[in-house]
């Protein structure tokens, strides 16, 4: 396979403009491509944002943000991926969204391209056989904020070829992340793990044993998270947490798995959290 040199990266939501933001600044051409004009501009004013932050903190400097910047092409067209090296899909958590991405980018890219997805849960083997390259379809799960956060999670299908897997690992070190391997599984690790501590405490609010103030206060002073796991509930998004919640439900069939149900009732009620101006706390 040729070296690779431009990506695609699907979606420029939270994830896919951190995506971007990270290939671009290290050295890569993306093309980056939603399927609203609004939504381009959001993600590509949020990669100036984050980088101009990055400006101010001496990691990067004007001239490398501005070539960064310029690597960076924004399209509506999915056709317009043609020429990419490598493809990055980063749309809504939902398997038919993801399933209709991946058989029309089969159709679009050259057979030997690699089509990776950031997806938080859904099932890599099940994505790999919608496509005519199933050894060539891999996760590459980032973590938010995407440009800060040093994992990636490299989740291996049924069908991953050891040759997508290397090329990934190369990838995600030359992106500055340090990959780590798992096997397809729900959740994979991070989210199997994450979630059911989320979703957990979550039931200590609605039981009354603590305020969310007071969760996030003993996880922040007593275990050194960096937020507590209902500020970090928020953060993630309520709505994306939900979903996790039910992909492992479904998957594992463990009563554990159950969404708590506060949970369901402040996505119900629209409060997702920070991206919404209310989840268990209150943004402004
Ligand atoms: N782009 C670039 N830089 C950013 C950034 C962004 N979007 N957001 C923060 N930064 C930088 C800041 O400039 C700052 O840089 P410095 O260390 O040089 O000063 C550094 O990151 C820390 O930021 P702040 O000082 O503004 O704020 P905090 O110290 O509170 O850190 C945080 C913010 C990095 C978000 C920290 O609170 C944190 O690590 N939280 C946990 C995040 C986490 O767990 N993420 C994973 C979520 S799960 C997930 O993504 C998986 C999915 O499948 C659900």
């Amino acid at each position: 396979m040729s070296e690779i040199r431009k990506v695609g990266v699907i979606g420029a939501g939270t994830m896919g403009n951190g995506i971007a933001h990270v290939f671009a600044r290290a050295g890569f051409t993306v093309r980056l491509c939603e399927v609203e004009q609004r939504f381009l501009d959001r993600g590509l004013e949020t990669i100036r944002k984050n980088m101009a932050r990055e400006v101010a903190k001496d990691k990067l400097t004007q001239a490398e943000m501005d070539a960064a910047l310029g690597r960076i092409k924004g399209t509506l067209e999915r056709a317009s991926l043609i020429d990419c090296d490598f493809m990055v899909e980063a749309a809504t958590e939902r398997f038919e969204v993801k399933r209709a991405i991946f058989s029309e980018l089969h159709a679009i890219l050259p057979p030997d391209v690699i089509m990776a997805s950031n997806t938080s849960s859904i099932s890599i083997t099940k994505l790999a056989a919608q496509t005519g390259r199933p050894e060539r379809v891999i996760g590459m799960h980032f973590f938010n904020p995407v440009p800060v956060m040093k994992l990636v999670e490299v989740i291996r299908g049924l069908q991953t070829s050891q040759q997508t897997y290397d090329t990934v690992k190369t990838l995600a070190e030359k992106v500055g992340k340090t990959p780590v391997e798992v096997n397809d599984a729900p959740g994979f690790v991070s989210n199997r793990v994450l979630m059911p501590l989320l979703n957990e405490a979550m039931y200590a609010v609605m039981e009354g044993v603590a305020t969310p103030e007071a969760v996030d206060e003993v996880f922040k002073l007593g275990m050194a998270h960096p937020m507590g796991p209902l500020t970090l509930a928020d953060f993630i998004g309520l709505d994306v947490c939900l979903d996790i919640m039910r992909v492992l439900q479904d998957g594992l069939g463990d009563p554990k798995y159950r969404p708590c149900p506060l949970l369901i009732r402040m996505v119900d009620a629209g409060w997702l959290g920070r991206k919404s101006g209310r989840g268990f706390y209150q943004y402004s």
